[in-house]
């Protein structure tokens, strides 16, 4: 295996397996501890699940941008003529908020009819890791509801950091407050 071969292993495992998963749980748990509607349907309605963690990813939209297509032949799309050889950049992002794929898409609704989002792209490169990606979300959420259903973000929005060049979206810290059932403060960071 050549150095270049390896090299791009080591980005799809790190980079497209770690940070995309990292960054969509603390994400997740930012949007879950503004939306106790949320926390109370992974918490009590198992059924429900799915349809949270795939709102999640529709509305977030981790990787905003899928890779660069190249085009094979000329083209009109969406309005724009492309040309053979021209790199084609998608927002994901865009699409996922587009009227056909979901209604008023700006807003994070837990309830939400099961959307076709494509926040792990689409065709051939469509991500390898999405069922793994389903599994670590639908689980770690759950569980962060279950146990720490008062979950609170000590931060105001406007001191988060919020990546600005990252590939993945995503927070450099996130401040919160762990509560017990019996509300007292378990752990803080
Ligand atoms: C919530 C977590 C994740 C999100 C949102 C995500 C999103 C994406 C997106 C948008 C693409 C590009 C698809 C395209 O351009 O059509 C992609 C590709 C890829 N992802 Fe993920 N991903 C996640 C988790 C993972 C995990 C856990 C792994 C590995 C264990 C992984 C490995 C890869 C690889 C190797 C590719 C390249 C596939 C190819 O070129 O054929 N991803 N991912």
């Amino acid at each position: 295996m050549s150095d270049l071969v390896l090299g791009g292993i080591a980005d799809g495992v790190f980079l497209g397996g770690y940070e995309t998963s990292a960054s969509m749980l603390a994400l997740g748990a930012y949007l879950l501890a503004e939306n106790p509607e949320a926390v109370r349907m992974l918490r009590d309605e198992p059924e429900s699940v799915d349809r949270v963690v795939e709102e999640l990813l529709r509305h977030l939209t981790v990787v905003q941008l899928a890779f660069l297509r190249f085009a094979t032949r000329d083209h009109e799309l969406g309005g724009q003529q492309i040309k053979t050889g021209d790199a084609v950049g998608i927002s994901l992002l865009g699409a996922n908020r587009d009227e056909k794929i979901a209604v008023d898409g700006d807003r994070f609704d837990p309830a939400r009819e099961p959307t076709r989002h494509l926040a792990f792209g689409h065709g051939m490169h469509r991500c390898v890791g999405a069922e793994l990606a389903r599994m670590e979300l639908r689980i770690a959420l759950r569980g962060l509801a279950q146990r720490f259903p008062d979950l609170q973000v000590t931060a105001d929005r406007s001191d988060l950091d919020f990546r600005k060049l990252s590939a993945v979206y995503g927070v450099e810290e996130l401040p919160v407050h762990l509560y017990g059932r019996d509300r007292d403060v378990v752990a803080a960071g």
